[in-house]
């Protein structure tokens, strides 16, 4: 099947990536109530219509701590990569470069800080950051990012502690183990 939209490209994972990814990669927490209501909310959003108004010159592009972008729209942090595919973040990355679109890279990521910043050496990145109790393995991410070229740290501030991921619970979710 030729693959045109990102409905596409979900229902193509759901053939082929493996159970135990697929369910982290697409589930919420509890009984999902949230997920629903961000899918709804997205649902409702409208493109307002301009005729009339020379669309010939349509531009997009927009800047963001001083670095150019083609879209308003960056890429979020999402964790574990590889399991859905060998290049995993890399191959994100890569991506997001050649689109000229920013790429986070998340704390939890299966491809390292440095692998990543290598494959795309001159383009625009940020790290997401997860404060861990041990603050000197917190810093030593800090410090790697800004060493590999991070422009600006990701702070999330809303996992005191992680979801109760049910689909996780039953599939006993763990990376597999060729991923580190
Ligand atoms: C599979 C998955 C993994 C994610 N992993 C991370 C992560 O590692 N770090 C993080 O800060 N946010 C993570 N998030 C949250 C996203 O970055 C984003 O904030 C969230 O999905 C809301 O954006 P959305 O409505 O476009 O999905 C993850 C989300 C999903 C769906």
């Amino acid at each position: 099947m030729v693959l045109v939209s990102v409905r596409d490209y979900e229902q193509r994972a759901h053939e082929i990536v493996p159970r135990n990814a697929l369910d982290y990669y697409r589930s919420g927490a509890g009984d999902e109530l949230s997920l629903r209501l961000n899918r709804t909310g997205f649902d409702r959003l409208r493109i307002r219509p301009r005729m009339l108004q020379g669309g010939s010159k349509r531009d997009l592009t927009c800047t963001v701590l001083g670095e150019r972008f083609a879209l308003p729209i960056a890429i979020s942090p999402t964790a574990m990569q590889r399991m859905a595919h060998p290049e995993g973040e890399v191959a994100n990355a890569k991506a997001a470069a050649n689109r000229q679109v920013l790429f986070t890279l998340s704390t939890i990521s299966t491809s390292s800080i440095e692998e990543v910043a290598n494959a795309t050496p001159n383009a625009p990145k940020w790290f997401q950051l997860y404060i861990y109790r041990d603050r000197k393995l917190t810093e030593g991410l800090v410090r790697r990012a800004e060493k590999a070229g991070y422009r600006a740290i990701v702070l999330t501030v809303d996992a005191p502690l992680f979801g109760l991921r049910r689909a996780d619970m039953r599939n006993k979710f763990s990376l597999p183990p060729h991923l580190t």
